[in-house]
């Protein structure tokens, strides 16, 4: 049975998502049928599609009672919407459906697992969301709720443990056959922990261990989990609040951190032997990975920052996209990321420039555009004669552009959308450090109307930034302070 709340938001997306012209969308992004979108949700791989749900509020372009929307897709690139799978319907989600997960059962059902929230009044008259981990079983496109939901809720918790942040299952079958899940907590001591839950059948489940503890050592409450083993080690990705920066490796407030070690079976706990920022740019939050049949490790991630959300317009009719699929892998024990491969298929009208020298600035006949794949590498004259300073200009025009500079001297890459269009003093800068200062180097950018994704020397890092500009500023220029090479390939993609 589909609710009354469902069947209304069902109906509005229907008729909303009309009026959004699609040449005003990303092209091969997912982004939000119609209102606000944040997390990726749900994400895999069900009865021949991937789908992929997201953490939705359809009425407006902000924030609201969270439904989960839902995209299908054959290459993860061309997504169809499909209609809204879940909405605040039920006295244990009234205050919304959060951020969760989903697998399929043995039998061929579709299980969802996510957090339901219901505000309760507190003593001194202010509310406070309890958080609780629910169900919902389907088809691939209608859902309905277990009867037995909530599955988790605070009386599990092990003690001092928070049920007012209590949220984000992230599910997955065991070889065994058998189901856990990890969910992001707030612990006594005030910060984040890892809570790890196994299942015989996935719908009875039982608390295991602390799987993982902050300690405050990365910001506060750790959102949205991910646990996975990747290349032999086991890796651990959550999305921090509250973070302080940390050198050039994590910036203040919301953030993403990537914990590499090992797995102890007999306690269930994770050691974590190092970390990393996920993304190094603005808009990247609260990634979700799965398996694809082909066995590659694919995460997807909110290509925006709570921090930076007023970047947007509010009398926009959508807001909100994912990023670009990445392939993952562990490398020198870092972890690499990789557009997925079916982006070459979407790759038409090659470019090639060879050993192009770049002094002050440079245009190339036949570079351009706003839904580009581009590979640079960046060579100085010699390593005694450093440039300065370099740099790549795009969605320019004489007003706006948007650029990633790289100082080799300093070794820092910078990405810059303040002249963008931005009307609010919000971050839009911001600088990482990038190991290969006098070598030359390599950057694969990826654009998408509305979006830049700066692939580092092969995947070793990334940034990741949303620039609103009007889309007609599609210039694209290189400029050196100092002498610099270049080598470009550049496709369009569509
Ligand atoms: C992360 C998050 C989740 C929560 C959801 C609410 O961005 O805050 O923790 O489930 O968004 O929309």
């Amino acid at each position: 049975m589909i609710s009354q709340t469902l069947r209304e938001a069902r109906k509005f997306e229907e008729a909303s998502e009309k009026l959004i012209k699609k040449e005003d969308r990303p092209a091969f992004h997912l982004s939000v049928r119609t209102g606000w979108l944040n997390d990726p949700n749900g994400f895999g791989w069900y009865q021949g599609k991937y789908h992929l749900f997201y953490q939705y509020h359809p009425y407006s372009s902000q924030w609201g009672p969270m439904h989960w929307g839902h995209a299908v897709s054959s290459d993860l690139l061309h997504w169809e919407y499909l209609p809204a799978a879940l909405a605040p319907d039920e006295f244990y989600d009234r205050d919304g459906c959060f951020s969760g997960s989903a697998i399929e059962l043995p039998d061929g059902r579709h299980l969802l697992m996510y957090t339901g929230v219901s505000k309760e009044r507190q003593k001194n008259g202010s509310f406070c969301d309890v958080q609780t981990q629910c169900l919902a079983v389907g088809d691939g496109m209608d859902y309905e709720k277990y009867e037995n939901n909530p599955v988790l809720d605070e009386a599990v918790l092990p003690k001092g443990s928070s049920r007012f942040d209590f949220r984000d299952p992230k599910l997955w079958r065991q070889d065994d056959g058998t189901y856990c899940c990890v969910i992001g907590n707030r612990s006594a001591d005030e910060s984040g922990q890892v809570l790890l839950f196994t299942s015989e059948d996935g719908f009875h489940w039982q608390y295991k261990s602390v799987l993982a503890a902050n300690k405050n050592r990365f910001g506060k409450m750790w959102e949205c989990p991910d646990f996975f083993s990747l290349d032999r080690k086991q890796v651990l990705l959550a999305s921090p609040m509250d973070m302080l920066p940390q050198g050039f490796e994590y910036h203040n407030g919301n953030g993403t951190l990537c914990l590499i070690g090992s797995y102890d079976e007999a306690s269930c706990t994770f050691a974590d032997e190092a970390h990393q920022a996920i993304d190094y740019g603005i808009d990247f939050y609260a990634p979700q990975t799965i398996l694809t049949p082909d066995g590659r490790r694919v995460m997807i991630g909110w290509m925006q920052n709570w921090d930076t959300c007023s970047i947007h317009a509010p009398e926009k009719l959508w807001f909100g996209q994912m990023s670009l699929p990445r392939e993952l892998s562990i490398k020198n024990g870092r972890l690499y990321q990789a557009p997925v491969r079916e982006l070459e298929q979407l790759r038409h009208n090659k470019v090639e420039y060879r050993a192009v020298p770049v002094c002050g600035t440079v245009s190339l006949e036949g570079i351009k555009g706003r839904k580009v794949d581009m590979e640079l590498t960046v060579r100085p004259e010699s390593r005694e004669k450093l440039y300065q300073k370099f740099a790549i200009r795009f969605a320019q025009n004489e007003e706006y552009r948007t650029s990633v500079s790289f100082r080799p001297h300093e070794q820092t890459l910078k990405i810059d959308r303040k002249f963008s269009g931005s009307r609010r003093a919000i971050i839009h800068q911001r600088r990482c450090r990038v190991s290969s200062g006098d070598e030359a180097l390599k950057l694969r950018l990826i654009l998408d109307q509305y979006s830049a994704e700066i692939f580092i020397n092969d995947g070793e890092q990334v940034m990741t930034a949303t620039m609103y500009t009007e889309k007609e500023a599609d210039s694209i220029s290189f400029f050196a302070d100092g002498k610099a090479e270049i080598d470009v390939v550049k496709y369009d993609l569509s």
